[in-house]
């Protein structure tokens, strides 16, 4: 089963066209095999003017295929076998004439032969100038490519090497790989039902204040979002937040903790996985005051209770698949291992908090743990990072119902 990005475990052919973008096919591919894939790479003639295949080799850590009728390259691995051995073609950079070939379906050279022999699944991501990308034979060979199940990845908008800004420009190879990893999640949870909750919990003081905390919601309704593209039915159970629900994703909306409680009770019955990434907070107000409290004295006291653990509620009263949050200033690890063993959790996501990450932020990153396991999932905006996270769970909860 393949691991943490989706990518992991894959085998993946990069063709490389010819292109001044071809110097990001390097980074593109040295990411790649750091997700854990196996690449090989083919170019076409015209891109080791670009840049030189030894480059490629090393980053691969294979040699590189440039020629269809090369003895040596098809004594190692012919053009049939290799079309055969992908699990996905990504060609990066794709210049006019490599999508023009393809889309009229020549073959006379290597990667255009290996596209038609290849029944994996054919990414291309755009290269070239705004000009030749608006012309009406490029976009036509693109819907044709799109109409055949190709997935186009891009362009981005930007400035260009040749000195103009539009739509053109190669994807980075981040998003590339995201492309792919959101490809292969695609399934994962087919027929599962997942509960996720997110944001904050506002404790009510009086009628005009309340406790509450810095939490956006943007982690857990990343995650909701992830579960949904992996194939799962999704409820959101989401504190007050600005977002605007996921795609497919029933979201119920809650105010405090005990509202929180109730709707997770109502719905976790029907699912199959719970994801607890709201910050609930852990005291409310021992009692809500009627009516505004007036400053009349220098110091006020609030007496607080403590709230229902949701969590912890979860995990021992009903047999789901439990995966907690742990947010955590310091002594990261240490503490989400106490808090996966006190509440009796699957698994747990800790999370370091400050510096760009976590709370309010667009990035995180995660340290997940389960008993005996463990998976760091480096720093990324929150969607790329929810959908990591989403194939570890799923790895996880495959592999405890089957063990
Ligand atoms: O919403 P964002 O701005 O995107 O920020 C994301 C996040 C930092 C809030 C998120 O990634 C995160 O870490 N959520 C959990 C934060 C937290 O409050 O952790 P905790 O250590 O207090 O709680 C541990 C676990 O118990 C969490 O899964 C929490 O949801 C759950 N819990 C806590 C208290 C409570 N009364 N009920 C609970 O269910």
């Amino acid at each position: 089963m393949p691991s943490v990005t989706g990518v992991s475990g894959r085998r993946v052919v990069v063709g490389v066209s010819g292109g001044i973008a071809a110097y990001k096919s390097a980074e593109l591919v040295r990411r790649l095999r750091q997700a854990g894939a196996e690449v090989r790479v083919v170019m076409t003639p015209s891109a080791t003017e670009f840049i030189t295949p030894l480059t490629l080799q090393a980053l691969s850590g294979n040699p590189v295929h440039t020629h269809l009728l090369d003895p040596a390259a098809e004594a190692a691995m012919g053009h049939i076998e290799l079309a055969r051995w992908a699990d996905a073609v990504l060609v990066a950079p794709a210049s006019a004439n490599y999508i023009a070939r393809i889309s009229h379906g020549l073959a006379d050279d290597l990667l255009t032969t290996l596209c038609l022999a290849t029944q994996a699944p054919l990414f291309v991501a755009p290269a070239m100038n705004r000009v030749m990308w608006a012309h009406p034979a490029t976009q036509q060979n693109c819907s044709v490519l799109q109409q055949r199940g190709v997935q186009l990845l891009g362009p981005a908008e930007g400035e260009q090497a040749c000195g103009e800004t539009g739509a053109g420009r190669m994807l980075e190879p981040e998003a590339l790989l995201a492309s792919l990893g959101v490809y292969w999640l695609h399934g994962v949870l087919a027929g599962c039902r997942v509960l996720v909750t997110a944001g904050p919990t506002r404790e009510s003081i009086d009628p005009v204040r309340y406790i509450t905390n810095h939490s956006s919601g943007k982690m857990g309704y990343a995650v909701a979002e992830a579960a949904a593209a992996a194939g799962a039915e999704v409820v959101l159970v989401s504190g007050p937040t600005e977002l605007a629900c996921p795609e497919g994703v029933t979201r119920i909306a809650v105010e405090t903790a005990a509202n929180m409680a109730e709707a997770v009770q109502a719905q976790v019955e029907r699912c199959n996985i719970f994801i607890s990434a709201a910050a609930v907070a852990d005291y409310r107000p021992l009692s809500v005051e009627a009516k505004k409290i007036k400053k009349h004295s220098p110091e006020l006291s609030l007496q607080l209770e403590r709230t229902e653990d949701i969590l912890a509620i979860v995990a021992s009263q009903h047999d789901r698949f439990t995966v907690g949050f742990a947010a955590e200033t310091d002594n990261l690890e240490q503490y989400a291992r106490d808090k996966l063993a006190r509440k009796g959790l699957d698994m747990i996501a800790a999370n370091l908090v400050g510096a760009g990450l976590g709370f309010n932020a667009d990035d995180n990153a995660l340290t997940v743990l389960w008993q005996g396991g463990k998976q760091y999932i480096e720093r990324a905006d929150k969607k790329t990072v929810a959908r990591q996270l989403i194939t570890l769970i799923a790895e996880r909860y495959h592999a405890q119902g089957t063990s």
